[in-house]
């Protein structure tokens, strides 16, 4: 039998997004290697470049990012550290949200203005297709039916494969698929913030993938003293990577994206994929946050 260990993301499982993408179910989210509040460059841009190729090792072959991360820092990292491509890396990013500054997020859901995102973030992601386009936004000034079908259009286009949203409600989503076939949903979910329950369940019903942003909780999680603390030292586990199997456990559907600007964490975090927990440990994290 092959070392788990050596590639534990092996272990998270697979899910196979707009039914024809397969991807192991704990990816990483690329956001955490920029600047300060999301802008400029890292502080160390050899540790951000050795997190991508080390997820990689680990067996990580699903990537999220946007372009608004840096803005553009983290897809040109991404394809400045794995580019050429290792065989069935999917890279999911997004457009529709501008960066007037750091920690400042705008959406800009005009059709032209999306257009410029995809070309834009193919050529800096160095690629001819696509795998997973997300809007990052749906931008309440600009009618659904211009910011989905641009994306639709670019799809038929061949540049886009399948389309993801992002921080959107069932309603929304129900309203979407009058448009497009949504492939993925990406709310804010974790252990102590529950409140897209309704549309991870939707997502399930529906086989749609739904990626949890701040799984950790933005680090909240994942600190020692911190509410996994306890049950963390029980497992012989880091409380990240409690947070993470929660989340793993929850949904056949969950994709993970746990962000991190350091090897130690990525592969504290990877090793989650490894840790089973039965239904009533389930029941036990649950009920702690
Ligand atoms: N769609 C959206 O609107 C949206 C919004 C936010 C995020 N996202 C996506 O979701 C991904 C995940 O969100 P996130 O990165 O903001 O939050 P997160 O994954 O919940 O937490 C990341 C934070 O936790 C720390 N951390 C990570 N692993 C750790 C560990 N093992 N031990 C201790 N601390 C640890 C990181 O610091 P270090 O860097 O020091 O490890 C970082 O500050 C992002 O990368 C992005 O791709 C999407």
């Amino acid at each position: 039998m092959s070392d788990p260990t050596a590639r534990p993301v092996a272990a998270s499982g697979t899910f196979t997004i707009g039914g024809d993408l397969t991807v192991h179910r704990l990816g990483y989210g690329a956001m955490q290697l920029t600047g300060p509040g999301i802008w400029g460059e890292p502080a160390d841009r050899d540790e951000a470049i050795r997190v991508l190729r080390r997820a990689v090792e680990l067996g990580v072959d699903f990537i999220d990012t946007a372009d608004s991360y840096g803005p553009f820092v983290s897809e040109e990292l991404i394809a400045e550290a794995l580019h050429p491509y290792p065989e069935g890396l999917v890279i999911a990013t997004k457009g529709g949200l501008t960066r007037p500054g750091p920690g400042q997020w705008l959406p800009v859901g005009r059709p032209e203005y999306l257009r410029q995102c995809v070309e834009m973030s193919l050529r800096r992601l160095r690629l001819e297709r696509i795998d997973l386009y997300q809007l990052h936004r749906i931008d309440a000034k600009v009618p659904l039916d211009e910011q989905l079908g641009v994306l639709r259009e670019m799809q038929s286009e061949g540049k886009i494969r399948h389309i993801g949203l992002s921080e959107v409600s069932v309603d929304e989503i129900r309203a979407a698929r009058e448009h497009i076939e949504v492939a993925s949903v990406q709310n804010l979910y974790n252990l102590a913030d529950r409140k897209h329950q309704d549309v991870l369940e939707y997502c399930e019903s529906e086989k749609i993938g739904f990626i949890p942003w701040f799984p950790l909780a933005t680090g909240e999680l994942a600190k020692p003293g911190g509410v996994l603390a306890d049950a963390a030292a029980r497992h012989d586990a880091s409380p990240a990577q409690l947070a993470l199997a929660w989340l793993l456990h929850r949904s056949p559907v969950m994709l993970p994206i746990p962000g991190t600007s350091k090897v130690a964490h990525l592969e504290d975090n990877l090793a989650a994929a490894t840790i089973s927990l039965s239904e009533d440990e389930i029941a036990e994290l649950t009920a702690l946050a």
